[in-house]
């Protein structure tokens, strides 16, 4: 019997989790998906070649592996089967290694109008969604009213899409939304549904499953299963800076409920983070930086959205958020990604505490969004060496040792990795 691996992004996401995952993939039988849906953008880099996926899970481009959209995942097929079609384009045939389970919720295209729907009505306090749909979507799995893959295969589909769609239109005018002027990816309501139709036969040639009995069946068979984490924990729907955070649950207790796996069956936990900190979307950041560090930051490392192209928020590393993280989640091995992004600086920040009220504490309040959190930073010396191509951790630049030791002690958890490009060949395991 063997347990699930899992790994996740311990920050507000895109941590570089596509591209560990890819990279981790030869050690494992089966990648899993267990939340989040085309909210996520997972860049993978080889051969020249980038490719984001955004449902399908990151073992996608290894042959002989198994590739598992579990019953915590969101679908939109429209954009399921753009996938697909981007992955055939790379003469990658899905259809043999994907399996989906039946238990995994739609997006249905007037899902992504009340996306928009509701966060206008916020105005201001708007949380920055994607707009996927996602909020709307996990709104009505938890209401009971949510449509689900296996529901596609049914007589009576179309009609309870009807009567969904029909509720979602009430709501949105109840919040004062133009639904006939209101486009989704320069598409309106009834072309996208067009579509989003169309793909139901994609996604009907794939094998639906009841992932629960197939990943726990491999377990039983000793197959290597990991579990591939979306977004990042702090924006988990409970323990993220509500509310502006994702609607699922992130971490590894996210685990269990999106595949079907017994806390007891899980095994390592690979928590990544990069070596300073980002954010899209709005929400508190106390280490975020206005000024041309940031910027730095923001353009060595490309720091745009994989998913919206949106400018990521920069800061330094935040201490107390990752251990934050770590006790949450129960990570056993610290990655560090994106460390050759601060290849150039004299010096390298860390917010070792918060300051709260003029109190030095390592704890994030209830009041996270509302009360001034001023970080307290150690300095270390810059390692101003270019880092690709070094070939083992020992050979690593002293002051970079330092940093990650500091960084270890500070956690309380070894650092097992170190990623130094987007390149697939470029990580360093201890
Ligand atoms: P994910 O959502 O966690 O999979 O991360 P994203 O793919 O959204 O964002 C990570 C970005 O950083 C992508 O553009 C990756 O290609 C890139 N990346 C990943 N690891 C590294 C690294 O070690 N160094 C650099 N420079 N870029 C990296
Ligand atoms: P990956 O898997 C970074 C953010 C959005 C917004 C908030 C809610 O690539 O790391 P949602 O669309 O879920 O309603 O948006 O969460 N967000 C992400 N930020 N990476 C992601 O995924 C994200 N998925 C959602 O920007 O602030
Ligand atoms: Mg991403």
């Amino acid at each position: 019997m063997s347990k699930v691996d899992v790994l996740l992004g311990l920050q507000w996401g895109d941590e570089g989790k596509g591209k560990i995952v890819d990279v981790l993939t030869p050690e494992y039988d089966v990648i899993a998906r267990f939340q989040g849906g085309p909210n996520a953008g997972h860049t993978l880099e080889f051969n020249g070649i980038k490719h984001v996926l955004h449902i399908i899970p990151s073992g996608i481009f290894h042959e002989n592996k198994k590739n598992v959209i579990g019953n915590g995942v969101l679908i939109d097929p429209y954009i399921f089967a753009r996938e697909i079609e981007n992955l055939e384009n790379r003469n990658v045939d899905a259809t043999k290694n994907l399996y989906i389970s039946k238990k995994a919720h739609l997006i249905l295209p007037s899902h992504r109008m009340l996306d928009a729907a509701n966060e206008r009505a916020k105005g201001n306090a708007k949380i920055g969604s994607t707009l996927k749909g996602i909020g709307p979507a996990y709104t009505d799995k938890i209401a009971r009213s949510g449509l689900r893959v296996g529901d596609i295969l049914e007589f009576d589909f179309k009609e309870k899409y009807e009567l969904q769609k029909f509720q979602h239109q009430q709501l949105a005018k109840t919040l004062k939304f133009d639904i006939d002027s209101f486009r989704i990816e320069d598409l309106t309501l009834e072309e996208y549904e067009e579509r989003w139709f169309k793909s139901l036969e994609v996604l009907k040639k794939f094998q639906l499953i009841n992932s629960e009995y197939f990943l726990n069946d491999c377990l039983s068979k000793g197959m290597k299963v990991l579990a591939e984490g979306a977004q990042g924990s702090m924006l988990d729907i409970d323990f993220g800076s509500y509310p502006f955070v994702t609607s699922s649950s992130t971490i590894t207790a996210g685990v269990c409920t999106g595949l079907g796996v017994a806390p007891s069956k899980i095994g390592r936990v690979m928590g990544i983070t990069k070596a300073y900190c980002t954010r899209v979307g709005a929400g508190p950041f106390p280490t975020e930086l206005f000024d041309e560090d940031g910027e730095q930051l923001r353009q060595k490392g490309n720091e745009f959205g994989s998913t919206t192209g949106r400018p990521r928020r920069c800061g330094w590393i935040d201490i107390p958020a990752l251990k934050y993280a770590c006790m949450l989640n129960g990570v056993t091995d610290l990655f560090v990604t994106k460390i050759d992004v601060m290849n150039d600086f004299d010096e390298v920040k860390v917010c070792k505490n918060y300051l709260i009220d003029g109190k030095a504490s390592e704890e994030l309040p209830f009041e996270f969004n509302s009360v001034e959190i001023l970080p307290e930073y150690v300095k270390y010396k810059g390692w101003k060496t270019e880092l690709a191509g070094i070939p083992t951790f020992d050979k690593l630049p002293e002051n970079l040792l330092a940093y990650l030791s500091e960084l270890e002690k500070m956690i309380g958890v070894p650092v097992k990795a170190l990623s130094v490009s987007p390149d697939r060949k470029d990580v360093l395991f201890r």
